[in-house]
């Protein structure tokens, strides 16, 4: 991989030290080519011409091709959204619940999983477990408590597959193994995984999955997509319908569902231009590889997390072992509020970086783009705010 090269493509790059990944990503030019052009096609050649509106469906097309490459799935068992949190929407409203039905989750877990699952709660009567983990839980106890909270009335585990707070990857193939046989649903939130590690659906075997545009692809925000698993499409109803939810037909007393396609979640109009973005967006991520990708931010974060473990007063919040960690690292300074140290790191060194609530601490997203003097600065930085009096 030629860093400096791709970091002539990402103009981010030039201007700051851009650790925010993990909140959005900054495109590459050539994402933003793609999606002016698609707009450019729509205004000149007008956006519902036979010629234009033709092009459209298949950027639709297309798009969707590329996200299931993504994801070693079916085209037919991809729909486009909006984002995330869109995709797990759709899921968690449109499978019917029945008082006592048991949602197992965690704590480290992201406002998208765990509000959603709220909600299911408070309307439907499910129950919500939230399991404790620490934000460096070891692989082992990760199962093991997962497994303790899991009943017979357990319908379905929803986790990030990487959580936001301290990066730590969830063992999802080992918790399906322990989930599959109890006929337990398996809903994943994908928002920090897609084009940072390999996504394998077949491999992780779940049911659900949903995955945005706009942070590691590196696309842009407004689309993301969500996987079902097939067998599964039948079971989730379209909660937001209009002409992809019934069946082809000539009038209105010939009305049927559409239950077995994905088709049944399109929702009227949606932004070609965007989706041609998404689909620039994957090509970019592929031609860089994803796999090489993944390794070259655990090896960031992993030099990130040894410069910050040096530091007197500086707890590193992530999980120090390769096998669970991702391209995100959270930590704190003793006695400094994390929003405080996010201020400082933005004012006096132009470092984007965010602040986590749970457990409270400062998130570094590394991302192959960036570099090993940026985490440098970033060590330096933080040595130096933990230093002041
Ligand atoms: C784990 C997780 N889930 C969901 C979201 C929300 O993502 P989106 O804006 O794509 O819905 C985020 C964003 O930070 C996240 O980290």
């Amino acid at each position: 991989m030629d860093v400096r090269e791709i970091r002539q493509q990402i103009p981010v790059c030039q201007r700051m030290v851009y650790l925010n990944t993990g909140w959005s990503g900054p495109s590459p030019v050539s994402v933003v080519d793609a999606i002016k052009r698609r707009l450019d096609v729509e205004m000149i050649g007008g956006p519902a011409s036979p010629d234009v509106a033709e092009s459209g469906r298949e950027v639709r097309t297309t798009a969707r091709q590329a996200v299931a490459g993504l994801l070693n799935a079916s085209p037919d068992e991809v729909c486009l959204t909006k984002n995330t949190t869109d995709g797990l929407n759709m899921v968690m409203n449109g499978l019917s619940w029945q008082p006592g039905d048991e949602i197992v989750s965690c704590d480290l877990e992201h406002s998208s999983v765990l509000v959603p699952s709220y909600f299911k709660q408070l309307r439907n009567g499910a129950a919500l477990k939230v399991v404790h983990l620490e934000s460096n839980e070891p692989r082992e106890n990760i199962l093991a408590k997962l497994e303790d909270a899991l009943t017979e009335r357990t319908r379905l585990v929803f986790l990030s597959h990487i959580e936001y707070s301290s990066g730590l990857r969830q063992p999802v193939e080992e918790i399906r193994r322990i989930t599959r046989d109890r006929g337990i649903m398996m809903l994943l939130d994908g928002a920090q995984t897609a084009g940072h590690i390999r996504l394998d659906m077949k491999q992780i075997d779940c049911d659900f999955y949903s995955i945005p545009g706009q942070k590691w692809l590196l696309g842009s925000e407004g689309v993301g997509a969500l996987y079902i698993r097939r067998e599964m499409i039948p079971q989730v109803e379209p909660i937001a319908v209009s002409g992809g939810a019934v069946l082809p037909h000539d009038l209105p007393d010939q009305f049927e569902p559409n239950t077995d396609t994905m088709d049944k979640f399109n929702v009227s109009s949606s932004s070609a231009a965007l989706q041609a973005g998404l689909e620039e967006a994957i090509r970019f991520i592929q031609n860089v590889g994803v796999d090489v990708i993944e390794q070259r931010n655990l090896d960031l974060a992993s030099s990130l997390k040894g410069a910050l473990a040096d530091i007197p007063g500086v707890s590193v919040l992530s999980p120090m072992e390769r096998d669970i960690s991702s391209g995100l690292v959270s930590f704190s300074i003793d006695g400094v509020d994390p929003a405080e140290v996010v201020s400082y790191l933005w004012a006096e060194h132009r470092i984007a970086a965010r602040r986590v609530a749970y457990p409270p601490g400062v998130r570094a997203s590394l991302h192959f783009f960036n570099t090993e003097e940026e985490v440098e600065k970033l060590a330096a930085a933080v040595r130096q705010r933990a230093e002041r009096p």
